[in-house]
C-alpha cells in the first residue's frame, strides 16, 4: 500500500490548483451573485483536458485515471463548485456513459466533441415525481420502428440550458419496470425539445440548472444507448462513477473552507492573541483536518477501485455519503470561525456553505447512498 501520489498525479493536481486560483477565483463571487455560467472558462478547461479527463485519447480525451479526476475535482471545487459540477457531469455521467456503453458510431459522433469541450453534455434522469425513486420514470419513449417519440419533463438538469448533447432516460414499456427503461442521446434543437427557465438556487448558483420539456421529440433508433431495456442499469452504473466526482467535489468544498478558516484563524486576534490559539477554535480545526483527511481517503479508495476495475458501487456511495456530510458540517464551522466576516460574501466561506448542501442531494441523496451501502452489506 502506497499513500504517496505519483509525480504525474502531483503535476496534475498542481495544474488544477493553479487554474482554480488564477482563472476561477477572480469573478467567482460575481458569477454566484448573478447566477452566471462560467462560459469563457469552459474553453480553457477543455484546452487543459479537464472535460474528458478519463476519455481515451483516440476520442480526444486526456486518458488519465480516476485518481487524476478526483484530484482535479477537489482543486476546482475548493474555489468554484459551480464550475466543478459542470466538469463532473460532463466527465462521469456523459463522457463515461458514452465511452463505456455507447456504440462506435455514437462515440465518433459525440464523444470527441464532449471530451474536448467543443460541446458539453447533460444527464437527464430526475423528474418532478422521480428523483430518488428513479425507476418511476414518467417520461415515455414510444418505439415507432426506426425512431422513438419522447414525451415528458426532466427537472433540475445540470448544464440544462448550456449543453448540446443530452442523455435522456425514459420509459419505453412500463409493464417491464426497470427493464422497460432506455437511455437516448438527444441533441439540442431537435423539434419539440424545449428548455425551461434557469432555476434560482441556494448554492452552485453559477451552474446552469433547468427544467427540460419533451413534446413528441423524434429520436432516431441509433441514438438509443445499449440494448433495449438497458437504460436503468446504464443510469445506475454511470451514477456510481458520478458519485466519485460529487464526493470529490464535496471534499474540495470542505477543504477549501478549512484552508480559509485556518488562514483566518492565524491572522484574526481576540483576547490578545490569534484566535487559533484559543482551544475553542483549535479543536474545531483539529476536527476539520481529521475528518477532511478521512473523507479524502474514502474518495481516493473509490477512485482507486474504479482504476483497478473493481466494483465501486459501494465505495463511491460511502465516499459521497461521508464527504458530503463533512462538507456540510465543516463549511458551517468555517463560517463560525470567521465570525461576522463569515457572513460576508467577500470571505468566500458563506458561498462554500451554501454550495455544500447540494452534495447531500444530487446524484443520489444521503438517504439513497445509505440504501446502496446497506443493500451491499446485507447481500455480502
Ligand atoms: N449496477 C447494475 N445494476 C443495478 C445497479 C447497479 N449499480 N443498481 C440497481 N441495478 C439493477 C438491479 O439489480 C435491478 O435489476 P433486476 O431487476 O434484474 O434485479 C434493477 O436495476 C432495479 O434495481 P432496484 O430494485 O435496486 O431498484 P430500486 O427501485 O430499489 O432503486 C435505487 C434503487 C438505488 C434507490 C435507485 O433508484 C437510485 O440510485 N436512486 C437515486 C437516483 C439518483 O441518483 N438520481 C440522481 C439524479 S442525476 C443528477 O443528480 C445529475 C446531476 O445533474 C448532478
Amino acid at each position: 500500500m502506497d499513500f504517496n501520489l505519483t509525480e504525474e498525479h502531483l503535476m496534475i493536481r498542481d495544474a488544477a490548483r493553479d487554474f482554480a486560483q488564477t482563472e476561477l477565483l477572480p469573478g467567482v463571487i460575481e458569477r454566484d451573485n448573478a447566477q452566471t455560467f462560467p462560459e469563457s472558462l469552459v474553453r480553457k478547461m477543455g484546452e487543459l483536458g479537464f472535460l474528458g479527463i478519463m476519455v481515451d485519447p483516440k476520442y480526444g480525451g486526456s486518458g488519465m485515471d480516476a485518481i487524476s479526476y478526483v484530484l482535479i475535482m477537489e482543486e476546482l471545487s475548493k474555489v468554484d463548485a459551480s464550475a466543478s459540477v459542470m466538469v463532473s457531469v460532463n466527465n462521469s455521467l456523459v463522457c463515461y456513459g458514452l465511452e463505456a456503453y455507447g456504440s462506435e458510431a455514437q462515440k465518433e459522433k459525440y464523444l470527441s466533441k464532449l471530451a474536448t469541450g467543443e460541446c458539453i453534455g447533460a444527464f437527464c434522469l430526475s423528474e418532478p415525481e422521480a428523483g430518488s425513486d428513479a425507476t418511476s420514470q414518467k417520461t415515455t419513449a414510444i418505439d415507432k420502428g426506426d425512431h422513438y417519440v419522447l414525451n415528458g419533463t426532466k427537472n433540475w438538469i445540470t448544464n440544462g440550458g448550456r449543453a448540446e448533447v443530452y442523455l435522456v432516460i425514459a420509459q419505453t414499456d412500463k409493464h417491464k419496470g426497470s427493464h422497460g427503461i432506455n437511455a437516448f442521446i438527444v441533441e439540442k434543437g431537435m423539434p419539440g425539445f424545449d428548455i425551461g427557465p434557469k432555476e434560482d438556487k441556494l448554492g452552485i448558483r453559477g451552474s446552469d440548472t433547468h427544467t427540460l420539456q419533451f413534446n413528441d421529440v423524434k429520436v432516431p433508433k441509433e441514438n438509443r444507448i445499449g440494448d433495449d431495456g438497458f437504460g436503468f442499469r446504464f443510469a445506475m452504473k454511470t451514477l456510481s462513477g458520478g458519485r466519485i466526482g460529487i464526493a470529490a467535489q464535496a471534499l474540495g468544498i470542505a477543504a477549501g473552507a478549512y484552508e480559509l478558516a485556518l488562514k483566518y484563524s492565524k491572522e484574526r486576534k481576540a483576547f490578545g492573541t490569534e484566535i487559533c490559539n484559543h482551544q475553542a477554535i483549535a479543536f474545531k480545526l483539529a476536527d476539520m483536518h481529521t475528518e477532511i483527511e478521512a473523507a479524502r481517503m474514502l474518495v481516493m479508495k473509490a477512485a482507486w477501485d474504479k482504476d483497478q476495475g473493481n466494483n465501486y458501487d459501494m465505495s463511491s456511495a460511502m465516499a459521497k455519503l461521508y464527504a458530503s456530510k463533512v462538507a456540510m458540517e465543516h463549511t458551517v464551522e468555517a463560517v463560525q470561525i470567521h465570525g461576522g466576516n463569515g457572513f460576508v460574501k467577500e470571505y468566500h466561506v458563506e458561498r462554500l456553505m451554501r454550495d455544500a448542501k447540494i452534495t447531500q442531494i444530487y446524484e443520489g441523496t444521503t438517504e439513497i447512498q445509505k440504501i446502496v451501502i446497506s443493500r451491499g452489506i446485507i447481500k455480502d
